[in-house]
């Protein structure tokens, strides 16, 4: 059962769905996909991530690795310790409540590897606000390295950057196979006879536009580079905002490692024949669904990541892709184990090896989760990366 809307998420869910009517009446009665994600997560003052909803955490709409346990910051802080031995800065993209920045600054300095400068960029102004009442808890001498930006750093940094579940939360397109054939799917209202979803938006597809030869190729490029052919009625989604986003991000990296954290899959995987329907997620108050046309913009949308998408733009850039791994794999190679087997009390080990187990198995996050390492001008041999090496399967 999905649970109701209060009052005020009604509300505010309406003014969203007003705005993209409005959008969808001025271009003609159809938006695609991407533009009706992007209004629901990102219109100004009214989307998921640009309003006040709770979002991340328990009393939130879903739970991310750094809020199931602090085990995996210590983990990524152990990483970046590594890189940071040289000196340099940690760039943040995406910090949700701030916990994981918070984790990561404390186990750094008591690894005595702490970054010049923890900055972060943050589209959202209430995570941002969450943010700011987190890390001010920290001692003097953490709190005063964090900074906030609100667009990528001018000058190039040597260090870390770092992103965790940053990836899915771009707005992707959407496209269907019928007779061999492309269509792009996309939002329009529904007519009275169609099923609608309350909202009165319903799915529906339209031919590719000829001037649109951005998707054009890049889905005749996937179609033709893929080892089995896609059936009819094929359904799923392609992110063209990757590369944009990872080169904007590549060029703010002088020297060092880019890290980044998402559920996806290799390319030939993530499009396999027995993925019908794509990777779409809705979250809305810790239950998933594939619905994006309720409780419009105060709910998550999301959709995995094509890791292959992500090397290529990162090599396109003059990155080296250095490692892709399982989230398991990276955590258990950093030693996550000891970190449980340190603690003495028996209550607190319980604790922490079932929120070590939430993040290893294969059946929560340890497997859908992949972990990449982008790298320039870095030759450290990560150790994250030391039991797993997925790159050959991208
Ligand atoms: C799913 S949350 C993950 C938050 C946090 N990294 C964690 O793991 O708990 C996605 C985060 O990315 C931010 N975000 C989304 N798109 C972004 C963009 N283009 N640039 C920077 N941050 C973005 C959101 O506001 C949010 O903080």
């Amino acid at each position: 059962m999905m649970p109701a809307l209060a009052a005020e998420e009604e509300t505010h869910s309406r003014a969203v769905t007003a705005l993209i009517r409005e959008r969808m009446a001025a271009a003609g009665g159809w938006i695609p996909f991407e533009q009706y994600m992007d209004l629901a997560l990102y219109a100004p003052g009214l989307g998921y991530y640009s309003a006040g909803s709770v979002k991340l955490g328990p009393g939130g709409d879903f739970v991310t690795a750094p809020e199931v346990s602090d085990l995996f910051s210590r983990c990524v802080a152990r990483q970046c310790a590594q890189v940071l031995a040289a000196g340099g800065q940690i760039l943040e993209v995406g910090a949700g409540t701030g916990r994981m920045a918070a984790v990561i600054l404390e186990s750094l300095a008591e690894l005595g590897a702490l970054p010049a400068q923890y900055a972060i960029l943050e589209v959202s102004a209430d995570l941002a606000e969450r943010q700011r009442q987190r890390l001010e808890k920290l001692p003097r001498e953490l709190r005063e390295r964090v900074v906030w930006l609100d667009r990528l750093p001018e000058r190039p940094i040597d260090g870390v950057i770092l992103a965790n579940e940053v990836l899915d939360a771009l707005p992707c397109r959407r496209f269907t196979l019928r007779g061999g054939v492309v269509q792009e799917l996309g939002v329009a209202e529904a007519d009275q006879t169609a099923a609608t979803h309350g909202t009165g938006f319903v799915e529906r597809e339209a031919a590719l536009d000829a001037a649109d030869e951005e998707l054009a190729s890049a889905i005749a490029a996937l179609l033709h580079e893929l080892p089995s052919p896609l059936p009819d009625g094929y359904a799923s989604e392609i992110c063209l905002r990757v590369a944009p986003w990872i080169a904007g991000v590549a060029a703010c990296l002088s020297s060092g490692l880019m890290l980044m954290f998402d559920y996806g899959l290799p390319r030939a995987h993530y499009y396999h024949p027995q993925r019908t329907a794509g990777t779409l997620r809705c979250h809305f108050k810790q239950r998933v669904h594939d619905d994006p046309y309720i409780n419009i913009g105060v709910q998550d949308i999301t959709a995995w990541v094509d890791f292959t998408r992500v090397a290529e733009a990162a090599v396109a850039c003059g990155l080296d892709v250095s490692g892709f791994a399982t989230q398991a794999a990276f955590l258990l190679a950093i030693g996550i184990e000891q970190f449980v087997a340190e603690s003495t009390d028996t209550v607190e080990h319980a604790r922490l090896a079932g929120e070590a187990r939430r993040l290893l198995l294969p059946g929560e996050m340890g497997e859908a989760f992949k972990v990449m390492a982008l790298t320039r001008k870095c030759d450290v041999a990560l150790r994250g990366f030391a039991l797993q090496d997925l790159r050959r399967s991208l």
